[in-house]
């Protein structure tokens, strides 16, 4: 894995345990997990259902620090219970919850089956309640502690072709306010990370593939070959959708990551952090930039 020369201190969380949810296809939440170990942290557990993925990745950052593998369901609160308890037996503590585990993929609402809308809301919504109410019960209500949720922009427009993830993102949002106001007292802080396009990740391969749209399996291709069938338009028309003309990297959002689960960010908590380069500002629907979609939607076809 590429490394970065890292600006914050080497103890900026000295002593402290992470439970990180879907980061077992790596990118950014396999390098906040890895950002985390670098800086001290006594220990990381990753959390997601892929049983094998997620152990090979736990295994993959154990060089860098404690690594431990909790394999789960976060739609299921009886697997997020029983991963917070082992967790707490073999680390003692909970200090930091990363919310990552979600799905996405590119899909009409007219096409777009009901089972799969049901789907990304239970992943990511209930997912993320399910795993911050059993962290907070199982540790944070007594000692305090901070949750990031993993947010987009999706919500802020209309993003077409996304009404599944955008309600999911909305609903996060929402509960990203109310438990920062409901677990404020206790020393809880509940932010969000909002990460634009982020180079190498599962997400950027699959949203920016217009022909996968409404196919689970060319979804799955695009990142699993690295087939996006507009690389060449998301590289050179993309990039001015974006005020700094670049996408994102990893260390963009593991950076403030550490930043947001760090003592730095004490007095910050119900909001989000926006590291999106100012895309949001020049171009809220980024579908608009693929041609394939420009045709259909204006031609009343989707
Ligand atoms: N287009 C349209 N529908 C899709 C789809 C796609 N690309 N991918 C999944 N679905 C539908 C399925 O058809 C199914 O509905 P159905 O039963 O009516 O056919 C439903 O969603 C559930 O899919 P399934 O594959 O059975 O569930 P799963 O739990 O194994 O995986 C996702 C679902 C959403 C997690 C997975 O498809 C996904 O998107 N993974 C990517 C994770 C990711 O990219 N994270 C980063 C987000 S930015």
């Amino acid at each position: 894995m590429e490394s970065y020369k890292s600006l914050f201190s080497p103890d900026l969380l000295k002593g402290k345990v992470a439970f990180i949810t879907g980061g077992s296809r790596g990118g950014m939440l396999k390098e906040i997990a890895r950002g985390y170990l670098l800086h001290g942290a006594k220990g990381v557990v990753l959390m997601s259902r892929n049983a094998e993925k997620n152990g090979e990745v736990a295994k993959d950052l154990s060089q860098y620090g404690q690594c431990l593998s909790e394999p789960g369901d976060v739609r299921k609160p009886e697997d997020c219970k029983r991963a917070v308890a082992n967790t707490i037996k073999a680390l003692g503590q909970i200090d930091i919850l990363v919310n990552g585990a979600a799905g996405n993929f590119l899909a009409s609402a007219s096409a777009l089956s009901i089972n799969g809308f049901r789907t990304v809301q239970e992943i990511d919504t209930l997912g993320t309640f399910n795993v911050s109410q059993a962290v907070y019960n199982g540790y944070m209500k007594e000692h305090g502690g901070v949750i990031i949720n993993i947010s987009a922009t999706l919500h802020w427009s209309g993003s077409a072709l996304q009404v599944h993830s955008a309600a999911a993102k909305a609903a996060i949002d929402s509960m990203t306010k109310t438990l920062a106001v409901e677990w404020g007292p206790n020393k809880v802080r509940v932010v969000g990370i909002i990460p634009g396009g982020i180079e190498g990740t599962e997400g950027f391969a699959r949203l920016s593939d217009a022909n996968a749209m409404n196919d689970k399996e060319k979804a799955n291709a695009a990142f699993k070959d690295g087939t996006q069938s507009n690389k060449a338009t998301m590289e050179q028309l993309g990039k001015k959708t974006v005020a700094l003309q670049r996408w994102g990297s990893i260390y963009d959002i593991a950076n403030t990551a550490l930043y947001l689960a760090s003592p730095i960010a004490s007095y910050v908590t119900g909001t989000n952090v926006l590291v999106d380069g100012g895309a949001v500002l020049l171009y809220p629907n980024m579908l608009f930039t693929d041609p394939k979609f420009v045709d259909m939607w204006s031609l009343g076809k989707l």
